[in-house]
This record gives structure tokens, C-alpha cells and sequence, in this order.
């Protein structure tokens, strides 16, 4: 969504510029970009610099797209809170009939936070749940434990003993299928941690029905993160939907089938397409396959829900030109928003208002204040023109930013705002320096 055109994702934009007195004006003089129906200025006005928002209404559609492309099937969307965690955004999903996808004891006090009947509805992913873990899940009745070893099995198995309860499994199994994207967020080869190889999982199975305390309920999957082809997601579910018949008529009931998340979003809005359009795909591809069996789909969604739905706003602080090499420097760093740092990524970064007709443009890097080199937003990246004192916006930070920041340089974290509509809702305050030596000394 660069200022001169127009998204490429059908819904309705989370960050759309608009003349105020005049309304929708793209093209027009001095615009400035809003999320929903509000001004990043007024909120920047309000919270300041670095900010989080995030639009309440595009999230409220892309869980709408995705619950009407499996509408044919049972399923539950089960949103991955790793990718966002505030819980105003969690209550938003369980209002709309979610559950959630947990992978840590405060991610389960989370949903919980949101939704105090959110347990059923729960499954607890995860390669290294703790003794700990496994016994508030169980406390609290979640729907399924995604088992990734036999040693893990055996923790749960005592766990649900001493508390004389029964804990739900299923095996996540790793159909060594390779998914196109970021080797840190490839999953579902067998070269990774993750899972059971598929072709050990039988005896497994076996071994889970004969104990007691544990249920076998179903097969659990997940290839990775980013993934935008949907080819992979619907080879995986073959292997899986083999494994459900085999498993079957070994006598087990497999009532469920955890298909994971993974669906990507359009960073380089070149490729974008329509979320509807591509969420029917994603359906397609996963239900295909698992024709006839009567499962209960399980999916974990996280970032095609929050990804595009958020946008980092941040000041530009200084320009420097090292030679030739001109930088932006902005106050948010990499400890707000990891993800360039981290895996390379690209996300679009947009001015916030645009003033009369200067179409000026410059090849920039846009860095934060964080001593590090890798401390960066993007590199040789041609923009509009920006001056010291300028505004601009970070955008499809709404997935994996706010989660991902850290204190590093004892730099708080930045407030999250939930806009929906007209309406504002500051869903996390800034952190202050306060907060950060309470926890010491
Ligand atoms: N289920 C499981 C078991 C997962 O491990 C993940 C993500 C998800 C669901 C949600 O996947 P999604 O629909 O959001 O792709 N920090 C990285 C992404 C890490 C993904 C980890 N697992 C990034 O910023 O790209």
C-alpha cells in the first residue's frame, strides 16, 4: 500500500490514507493515514513514539474469511496467541467463537485471561512443556496436548495420574514435507525438532492407547510459518489423512486432526491476492484430502489473522549521510520490531502524512537507535522524501512485532492500541523504565 496505490488485499484496508475534511481522497493533497476511521496522527498525539495499532476490524474480517472457508467443514480456528498476545486482541477472537493455540504456561493464563470458558477450545503445542505446564493444562481441562515424544508422553501420562485426570493427545507428527520459507521457520522437515517422524507414529499410538490417564483424540501437524503456496499444506494433509485410516483400523479414535497455521500474508504486496480468495485455497487444499473421514478440523492461525491488521508508528529522529549512504533514523529499534533483524524480513514502510504535491524520492536505510548494525528496518529502500520530525508507519507488524520486542538497551516496550472504527482503546500502556528495575536488585 504505497501512497500512490491502492492495496492489493481486497478487505477493507487496516491503514488507508484519507483527506480529512474531504474523506477517502488517495490521490489528493495532504493525507494522512488512518487505521480504520482514525488519524495515526491524533494517535501518535495521544501515546506518542514507538506505537503499536492495530485495526479491530480487519482482524474481525480475516477470522470471518477464514471460519467461512472451512464453513463446509467441522472445525475450530484455534489462533495461535503467539503471534499476537494482548489480550484485548484475545478477546476479540473468543468473542468471535475461537479458541486458541498455546505453547507455554502464560500463553494458557492468557486465554484463560480472555475467556475463562476459553479451556475447551485449547491446545497446547510445544516441544518442551514442563511438568508444571502440563499440570495447570490439566487443571484446567484444555481441549488437546500436542505430544512431540515419547519422553513427553510419559511426563504427561504421570501428570494426568497424580491429578486423576485424562489428558487428550495427539501426536504431532513431522510429514518431512518442505515448505518454501525462512529455514528458522521451517518446521516440518525431519531435520528439525519438531514432531514425530509420521512413519513412527503407529507404534506410538499404541503405545498412548494402552496407558492409562491418556486418550488418544487425534493427529496434529504443523510445517512452518510464511508459508504462501498452499501445495504444501494440502501434501502434508495427505500424509496425515493416510496416517488417520491407518490409525483407524488399528483401532484408535481419531476424532480430530490439528492442521497447524502457517498460512502467509502478502509483505511484498507485488504478489498480494485477495484473503478471501486465498483462504478458500488454504480450505481447499487442507479439506481435499480429508474427505469422508469426519474429522474435526483443528486449525492455528496467527499471523493471516493479525498480520496485516497492525502497522508500528515511529518518529524519525535524525537523517545522516555517511558518504553517500543516506539513513533515516527512527525511535523504534529492533528490540520493537525483530523481524528484519532476525530473518531479513521485508515489511513496507509508509510515511504517515503527505503534504502537497512533493513527489521526491531517495534510497534510504531506516535504522533504529540500538547499537547494533543489524538494527534495521530496511536497506537501500526508495521512499518518499522524509524530514527529521516526520512520522512513519512500519506495516503487517501486527503478527510476531509486539510479541517478539525485548528490553534489550533498557528500552521499554511501546503502548498497543486497538482502533475499530472511531473508537480508540489503548489495550497495553507504555512500559516505563520503572517497570524495568522492579523486577531486579
Ligand atoms: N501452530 C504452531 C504449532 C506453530 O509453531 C505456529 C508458529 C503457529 C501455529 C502459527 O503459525 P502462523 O499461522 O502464525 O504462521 N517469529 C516468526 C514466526 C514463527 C512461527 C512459529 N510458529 C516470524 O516472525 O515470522
Amino acid at each position: 500500500m504505497s501512497p500512490n496505490s491502492s492495496t492489493s488485499e481486497g478487505r477493507p484496508p487496516a491503514f488507508s490514507y484519507r483527506d480529512l475534511r474531504h474523506g477517502l481522497l488517495r490521490r489528493s493533497a495532504g493525507r494522512v493515514l488512518c487505521c480504520d476511521e482514525i488519524p495515526l496522527t491524533q494517535l501518535v498525539e495521544r501515546f506518542g513514539t514507538p506505537l503499536y495499532v492495530y485495526s479491530a476490524s480487519t482482524i474481525r474480517n480475516r477470522t470471518r474469511a477464514f471460519q467461512r472457508a472451512f464453513r463446509k467443514a467441522r472445525h475450530t480456528v484455534c489462533y495461535s496467541i503467539k503471534a499476537n498476545s494482548n489480550l484485548g486482541i484475545l478477546r476479540l477472537l473468543t468473542g468471535m467463537g475461537c479458541g486458541f493455540d498455546v505453547v507455554s504456561g502464560g500463553e494458557l493464563v492468557r486465554a484463560l485471561a480472555a475467556n475463562r470458558r476459553a479451556a475447551r477450545k485449547v491446545v497446547f503445542s510445544g516441544v518442551g512443556k514442563t511438568h508444571a505446564e502440563m499440570q495447570a493444562a490439566l487443571k484446567a481441562g484444555i481441549l488437546l496436548f500436542n505430544v512431540e515424544s515419547e519422553s513427553e508422553l510419559w511426563t504427561l501420562a504421570e501428570c494426568a495420574a497424580r491429578l486423576r485426570k485424562t489428558a487428550r493427545i495427539a501426536f504431532r507428527v513431522n510429514p518431512d514435507v518442505p515448505a518454501n520459507t525462512h529455514p528458522y521457520i521451517s518446521t516440518g522437515l525431519h531435520k528439525h525438532k519438531f514432531g514425530i517422524p509420521i512413519g513412527e507414529a503407529r507404534p506410538l499410538y499404541a503405545k498412548a492407547s494402552g496407558t492409562r490417564h491418556l486418550k488418544v483424540a487425534g493427529v496434529s501437524v504443523h510445517i512452518g510459518s510464511q508459508i504462501t503456496d498452499v501445495e504444501p499444506f494440502g501434501a502434508t494433509m495427505e500424509r496425515v489423512a493416510s496416517l488417520v485410516r491407518e490409525l483407524r483400523d488399528d483401532g484408535h479414535k481419531i476424532d480430530y486432526v490439528d492442521a497447524g497455521g502457517g498460512l502467509g500474508i502478502p509483505y511484498e504486496k507485488a504478489n498480494g491476492r485477495e484473503f478471501t480468495d486465498y483462504a478458500t485455497k488454504y480450505a481447499e487444499a487442507l479439506l481435499e484430502p480429508l474427505r469422508g473421514l469426519k474429522v474435526h478440523l483443528l486449525l492455528e492461525p496467527g499471523r493471516s489473522i493479525v498480520g496485516p491488521a497492525g502497522a508500528l508508528v515511529t518518529s524519525v529522529l535524525y537523517r545522516k549521510t555517511n558518504n553517500s549512504k543516506k539513513f533515516l533514523i527512527t525511535d523504534a529499534g529492533m528490540n520493537d520490531l525483530l523481524r528484519p533483524s532476525l530473518y531479513n524480513a521485508f515489511h513496507e514502510i509508509v510515511p504517515v502524512t503527505i503534504r502537497g504535491e512533493n513527489n521526491a524520492r531517495e534510497t534510504v536505510d531506516v535504522v533504529g537507535p540500538v547499537c547494533e548494525t543489524g538494527d534495521f528496518f530496511a536497506r537501500d529502500r526508495e521512499l518518499p522524501t522524509i524530514d527529521e520530525g516526520s512520522l512513519l508507519a512500519i506495516l503487517d507488524a501486527g503478527a510476531y512485532g509486539m510479541t517478539l520486542t525485548s528490553n534489550y538497551n533498557t528500552r521499554p516496550r511501546p503502548p498497543e492500541v486497538l482502533v475499530d472504527g472511531k473508537s480508540v482503546k489503548l489495550i497495553r500502556r507504555r512500559e516505563t523504565v520503572t517497570d524495568l528495575l522492579r523486577a531486579e536488585g
